[in-house]
């Protein structure tokens, strides 16, 4: 069968932030210190099955590997959540497999919860809307809540756990985000840590907090306008910015690799050949790179040629989360 009573199965895609998400007003309700724009791609998908049982304990297989310590730690926090909303007690086993390459700072942890949110509601037996799903989803790592949704979403950041969920919009321009893999590894420091840090630490923050409110206004204001120049020379400062403040924060969190800064330095040449392409980063070296959905292919192959060993992936704009029948 599909999906309820007791299992279902749920895939959500990633999101790359073009506003970022960086610091927490809130750890507990995850609730964010600016509000962050994304895209949904259409690649790097998270599948999720969830089934209550009556086993002793949660259990998390991810990629086909069982899980123990902090991973499954923190999926049964989450758990314990939708157990709550649904009031029930069984404990669940959960079957995750990811597309792409898990904590390498291509938003797995994103498309990851969205995905267990969708399923475990739907195991519950809870008839969420997209709002209280995104919300829920919000409690297991922040930016999952924008996978709740497809194409361009906003997350406002709200000031308590019912004001702050994602929300999509029209995207006046068709975008896509080409990825630059540097390194497929896990990261050493999660972006839990890697925020608590810069937000004690950094003498750049509070700045980088106040510029983001208006780099959100500005950047869409500039998509309305069909102006992807104004809005990807936004897109990479709020990134750049972002990574100014981890940098700055001490100790330190250098997330970039010297391949970072070829890739960087390879889109810049490429802009000053024509192209519209603007760099993004996350928490890791990779080096995603914001263009119109137009041209996508013939900028991943302009920046393929010059990058030797670093793969470039083409991804457009993907859709929601989604319930499926797990013979899909
Ligand atoms: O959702 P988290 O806690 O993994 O935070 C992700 C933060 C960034 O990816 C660096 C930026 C963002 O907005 O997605």
């Amino acid at each position: 069968r599909s999906f309820g009573p007791g299992r279902a199965t749920a895939v959500a895609h990633a999101n790359i932030a073009l506003i970022k998400y960086w610091g927490k007003a809130d750890e507990t309700l995850v609730l964010p210190r600016t509000s962050s724009l994304s895209l949904t791609l259409d690649g790097l998908a998270t599948t999720t099955t969830v089934t209550f049982t009556g086993a002793r304990s949660d259990s998390l297989s991810l990629d086909g590997e069982e899980q123990s310590g902090e991973a499954l730690r923190r999926v049964s926090r989450f758990l314990d959540i939708v157990r709550g909303l649904a009031g029930i007690e069984q404990h669940a086993q959960v079957d995750s497999r990811n597309d792409g390459p898990t904590a390498a700072g291509l938003a797995s942890s994103a498309s990851g919860f969205a995905a267990l949110a969708l399923a475990a509601s739907a195991a519950a037996g809870l008839e969420l809307s997209s709002r209280e799903l995104s919300r829920l989803a919000r409690r297991g790592s922040g930016s999952a809540c924008r996978s709740i949704f497809g194409g361009l979403v906003v997350w406002r950041a709200g000031h308590d756990d019912l004001s702050s969920f994602a929300e999509p919009l029209d995207c006046p321009i068709p975008l896509a985000v080409l990825v630059a893999q540097v390194n497929a590894g896990r990261k050493a420091i999660s972006s839990r840590e890697a925020m608590r840090r810069t937000v004690a630490s950094s003498p750049l923050y509070e700045a980088w907090v106040q510029r983001s409110a208006v780099d959100l206004e500005d950047a869409l204001s500039a998509l309305r306008a069909g102006d992807l120049g104004a809005a990807g020379t936004i897109f990479e400062g709020n990134a750049l910015g972002m990574h100014a403040t981890m940098i700055s924060a001490r100790p330190a969190i250098v997330y970039w690799e010297p391949d970072t800064v070829r890739v960087l330095d390879a889109v810049h040449r490429a802009r000053d050949a024509g192209l519209p392409v603007w760099a993004t980063m996350d928490a890791g070296p990779n080096v995603k790179v914001v263009t119109s959905a137009e041209l996508a292919t013939e900028a991943a192959a302009w920046l393929s040629t010059r990058l030797e060993n670093i793969p470039v992936s083409v991804n457009c704009c993907g859709p929601a989360a989604r319930l499926i029948s797990e013979d899909e």
